[in-house]
């Protein structure tokens, strides 16, 4: 089938506003969008920045906007997305800087997920097997859900909340937070819970639930900032 990639370019150091360039291109109903991106790169206009890595669904770094929601491309097949006519609308994400064409500046999506300490800590002595703090499976199956996160930064840049107040911690890093909170050998919950009751900490999310939907790895994002909200408000971990 024939698609029609109507993409969003910005080289910063020509351009002085983005602007809107068309590429016509031959694929397979089943390719990904990321195959049609490639093909225009590698066929038609080398000049063409994007982001990825895996091109599985793993690396989490080609997050765009396709047809206006944010997308893995490597995700995302031509035939689930190509409207009328054949044509694919493809951008950056919102709220953080372009560097060039698809490319965001990610540092300070990765500040705010450095700030909510992304580790375990566990101050303890080695238990006597030498070998590993023993978790039931129940305790584990507590934060699972969490544990999917890639990073994509899809959350981040589809909540409004982020795109009024770029200093908002933002979901992702709620999620990592959420990841070490809920896990019984971390030590650290309050020293976590602490920072986000900060002013643009989790009460800046006003439950509006586009992360979730974003999320490309089907986490409950939503549900998991409310367990965090929910932590703060009774100083309960459950
Ligand atoms: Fe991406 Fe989902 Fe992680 Fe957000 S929670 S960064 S959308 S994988
Ligand atoms: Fe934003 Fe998600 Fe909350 S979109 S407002 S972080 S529910
Ligand atoms: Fe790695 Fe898409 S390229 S997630």
């Amino acid at each position: 089938m024939k698609v029609t990639l109507k993409i969003k370019r910005f080289n910063p150091e020509v351009d002085k506003k983005p602007h809107w360039e068309s590429y016509t291109v031959e694929v397979e109903p089943t390719d990904r969008v990321l195959d049609a991106l490639h093909e225009v790169k590698w066929t038609q206009d080398g000049t063409l920045a994007l982001r990825r890595s895996c091109a599985h669904g793993i690396c989490g770094s080609d997050a765009m906007r396709i047809n206006g929601r944010n997308m893995l491309a490597c995700k995302t097949l031509v035939k689930d997305v190509a409207q009328e006519g054949g044509t694919i609308t493809v951008e950056p994400i919102l709220g953080l800087p372009v560097l060039k064409d698809l490319i965001v500046d990610m540092e300070p999506f990765f500040a705010h997920y450095r700030a909510v300490m992304p580790y375990l800590v566990n101050n303890d002595p080695l238990p006597a097997n030498g070998r590993e703090r023993l978790q039931s499976p129940a305790d584990r199956a507590r934060y699972d859900d969490t544990t999917k996160c890639i990073l994509c930064a899809c959350c981040t840049t589809s909540c409004p909340s982020f795109w009024a107040r770029g200093e908002y911690v933002g979901p992702a890093a709620i999620v990592q937070a959420h990841r070490f909170i809920f896990d019984s050998r971390d030590q650290a919950a309050e020293e976590r819970l602490r920072i986000l009751s900060e002013p643009d900490g989790v009460w800046r999310c006003r439950t509006v639930f586009n992360c979730t939907e974003a999320c490309p790895r089907g986490i409950q994002v939503t549900k998991a900032i409310g367990e965090v909200k929910e932590v703060l408000r009774t100083g309960v971990i459950q």
